[in-house]
């Protein structure tokens, strides 16, 4: 006999759109420079050592989660390291971000990316995610993630950060077959890396794609709405909610559902309410503080958060996020004043919620 559980914790409930007793929170880049025991981690180690050594990935991750309160922990990785195995030369440089001496420019250069064993290649990722699973309680699930082959796509091309994304769009545009080519090498790495997590024990996953909104609707459709689709559609099989985050999306957000997501992630621009109504009733939101709202007057950061509650009215179905990571000089304690804050504002006095 099966019977179908309902999650118990309530980030889960509400991933699949289930009363909670309170609106869930955990922040994108909660663990990080703007924590006093992150930056004593690094201190001693580099950002890649810490990914590589499970030990310390599962402290980082753990850190956010002791100090805040969040109702969900986000694995300790960057959506980059998939690309090492491929041969890609990556390193994180100080005050400039990740770096790629290896750009991919032409066909001969996809074609020249090495198959990955993601089980032996990526095996630290997985043996983080299987001691966080041991050591996180019940109720704070553990999130695993990785970029979507657009974001990670962008960096590979361009060799590091761009604002304007031009060599990446300029090999989609003047040579749409390697682009093709590329996004299904990628999607297929990230497909396996995200199954492999969730084999891990991962209990929901977030797909990143940051950058997205760089793109015209058409040409989110044409160039990369099939990839993203691919990769949610291998990972529905699994049952383990799935989260799509994109920024500066206002025109995207019903394409994004289309590709693919239990959840939409929704950056600041855009009021949940507004979200909603593209989106419509079958998918959660996620989102959608102001980054930089953590920076203001504690007054000011309230009228922020009743602002993200407001919009996204009193139904099932919102997880509270910022709308894009914490900024490394974010106060500690405005981050946990948000999460006291969204939980006071959202508790249900009755255990039974309405339901409807
Ligand atoms: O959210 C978490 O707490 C989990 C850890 C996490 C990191 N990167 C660690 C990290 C996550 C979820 C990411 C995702 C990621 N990485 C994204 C998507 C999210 C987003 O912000 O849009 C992107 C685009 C990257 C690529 C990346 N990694 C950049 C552009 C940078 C440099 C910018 C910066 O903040 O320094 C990184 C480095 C990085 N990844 C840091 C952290 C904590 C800072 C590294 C440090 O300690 O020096």
């Amino acid at each position: 006999m099966s019977v179908i559980k309902e999650p118990q914790a309530r980030f889960l409930r509400a991933c699949n759109r289930l009363p909670v007793d309170r609106t869930p929170v955990w922040f994108m880049r909660q663990a990080g420079r703007y924590m006093a025991e992150y930056r004593a981690i690094r201190a001693e180690h580099s950002l890649l050592e810490i990914c590589r050594q499970p030990e310390l990935a599962v402290e980082v991750t753990l850190q956010p989660v002791h100090s805040l309160g969040v109702d969900a922990a986000i694995l300790f990785a960057d959506i980059l390291l998939p690309l090492i195995p491929l041969g890609v030369d990556l390193a994180f440089i100080k005050d400039e971000g990740p770096v790629i001496s290896n750009p991919v420019r032409s066909r001969a250069d996809v074609e020249a990316l090495h198959p990955v064993e993601v089980e032996a290649e990526l095996a630290y990722v997985l043996e983080a995610i299987r001691i966080l699973r041991g050591e996180l309680p019940d109720s704070v699930p553990l999130i695993g993630f990785a970029g979507a082959p657009f974001t990670v796509g962008c960096y590979l091309i361009e060799g590091g950060g761009s604002r304007t994304f031009a060599q990446a769009k300029s090999l989609m545009y003047s040579d749409p077959d390697t682009w093709h080519a590329l996004m299904q090498r990628l999607s297929k790495l990230i497909t396996d890396y995200l199954l492999a997590q969730i084999q891990a024990g991962v209990q929901a996953v977030q797909l990143f794609d940051s950058w997205v909104g760089a793109l015209h609707p058409e040409d989110y459709r044409e160039y990369v709405l099939p990839h993203s689709e691919q990769i949610f559609q291998a990972l529905s099989e699994t049952g383990v909610p799935t989260i799509h985050f994109g920024t500066a999306t206002a025109t995207l957000l019903s394409l994004m559902k289309e590709a693919g997501g239990d959840v939409i992630g929704v950056d600041w621009r855009m009021p949940l309410d507004l979200a909603r109504r593209q989106l419509g009733k079958d998918v959660a939101v996620q989102g959608n503080l102001d980054p930089t709202a953590l920076f203001a007057p504690r007054p000011t950061l309230e009228r922020h958060v009743d602002r993200v509650l407001e919009a996204a009215g009193n139904k099932p179905g919102h997880i509270f996020n910022l709308g894009h990571g914490i900024l490394p000089t974010t106060p500690v304690e405005n981050v946990r004043a948000v999460v006291e804050m969204v939980h006071a504002k959202t508790a249900v006095k009755s255990v039974e919620p309405s339901r409807g």
